[in-house]
């Protein structure tokens, strides 16, 4: 079977009919960024159910009161118990804005990919025939009110002094769950001392998890969420655990321009100047972020106002977001260290684990937004660069969550969803 050919029996075998799982076992629900990814896979060879994927999602965006438009990490569709913590342990049943949801979902968010995940899914459907294109700009037509909801609540529930930067609570709202650059303001957080089981443990080695101090830590924050019955004003008052992630910053702003784009080409009559508005906030602020110690952004510690001086991968998206700084040099730098680019942690920091989830590992959808930027930048020759650490990889490794830097091996869950997606955008 050719790559592309895998790639596509991947999502068809993770495929739970509306959602895709990202991996079966290790993940079995709709995982909120997973599911941006999976849609642009399943739109290189079966247009409407990259749709359905994105509608399916939006099926648990809370509605009304405080986090209205909020739109969960994890979409509970159907029960499973292969996976720790499961839909009773978030406690939002009931939650303010989460009456009507077909769905039950966690309390904490992701990076919002779906905006730029969704206009790269209506140029392709235009690409594919008229057909493909009309039913695109319905959905687009569709999907632009949960999207923009989704929008103002970042802006409104996590940046309620319009900053410019929105804060995250938890280290699994970033995506990039136990990235060395929450080491600092993790420690901080208590250990919750309640008892519950890891079920990750039992899917993938332990030399590629988080530890159990890490744990411990994302429980207290999940239950500290529920104490606060999900009020975003008494958590951003009183969360041990408050940080400006570069990366969802970077990945808003981008969605909120392409948002904007998707908004005029269909002719979209609500107004959206707050949009605009937060677009400059934040094109203004980002450069608070900026290390001169590695020469690209960094997040920032919102409780002691101390940047989170941590050379990682989500700090190279400042050209995909179309911040000022020119982040070639740096990329370049990066790509020379490693044999397998890009690592999500500069190989020389002293937090770097090549096989430790997001301590180290290349993630291959973070690639490709990586190498977006970089084409638009004007760094044609690095955006290929980063391309064809990627090829070797699926060539050498095939579809994992994610893979070691050094080696090239495959590492985490099997079988993966957003490896095989990034694939066909790529290939397809
Ligand atoms: C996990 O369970 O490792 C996930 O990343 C949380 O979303």
């Amino acid at each position: 079977m050719s790559l592309n050919q895998q790639a596509r029996a991947i999502l068809t075998g993770n495929d739970r009919g509306g959602y895709t799982l990202p991996t079966d076992g290790l993940y079995p629900f709709q995982w909120n960024w997973d599911a941006s990814v999976t849609a642009l896979g399943w739109m290189c060879f079966a247009p409407a159910r990259a749709w359905e994927e994105m509608r399916w999602l939006f099926k648990g965006q809370w509605q009304g009161g405080p986090n209205d438009g909020f739109l969960a990490h994890i979409a509970f569709h159907a029960p499973s118990d292969s996976y720790f913590p499961g839909a009773d342990e978030w406690g939002t049943d009931g939650a303010p804005g989460t009456e009507a949801l077909r769905t039950r979902t966690s309390s904490i968010s992701q990076p919002p990919l779906h905006a730029t995940m969704v206009r790269w899914m209506w140029h392709r459907a235009q690409a594919i025939s008229p057909q493909a294109a009309a039913e695109a700009a319905e959905q687009v037509r569709g999907l632009l009110p949960g999207l923009l909801a989704h929008h103002r609540w970042w802006y409104r529930a996590r940046d309620p002094d319009r900053s410019g930067l929105v804060l995250n609570i938890h280290p699994w709202e970033t995506g990039m769950d136990n990235s060395p650059a929450w080491d600092v303001p993790l420690a901080r957080v208590p250990q919750a001392t309640r008892p519950y089981t890891r079920h990750d443990l039992g899917h993938v080695d332990a030399s590629m998890r988080p530890p159990q101090s890490f744990y411990d830590r994302v429980v207290y924050l999940m239950d500290f969420n529920r104490a606060q019955d999900f009020d975003p004003v008494k958590i951003l008052a009183s969360c041990p655990y408050r940080v400006q992630d570069v990366g969802i910053i970077s990945i808003l702003q981008r969605a909120s321009i392409d948002l904007l784009a998707l908004c005029a080409a269909c002719a979209w009559d609500g107004d959206v100047q707050d949009l605009h508005s937060a677009l400059a906030r934040t094109h203004n602020a980002i450069e608070a972020l900026w290390s001169t110690r590695w020469s690209q952004y960094v997040s920032r510690d919102a409780i002691t106002g101390e940047l989170l001086d941590v050379p990682t991968s989500s700090g190279l998206l400042g050209a995909y977001a179309g911040f000022r700084h020119d982040l070639g040099p740096t990329v370049a730098a990066w790509l020379a260290e490693t044999p397998y680019a890009l690592p999500s942690t500069r190989s020389g920091f002293p937090g770097f684990e090549p096989l430790r989830y997001w301590r180290g590992p290349v993630w291959q959808h973070v690639n490709m937004l990586i190498a977006d930027g970089l084409q638009r930048q004007g760094h044609a020759h690095l955006a290929q660069a980063i391309q064809a650490c990627s090829a070797a990889l699926f060539e050498a490794s095939g579809f994992h969550e994610y893979y070691d830097p050094l080696t090239g091996r495959g590492l985490g869950g099997r079988a993966f969803s957003w490896a095989a997606a990034t694939c066909l955008h790529w290939t397809d």
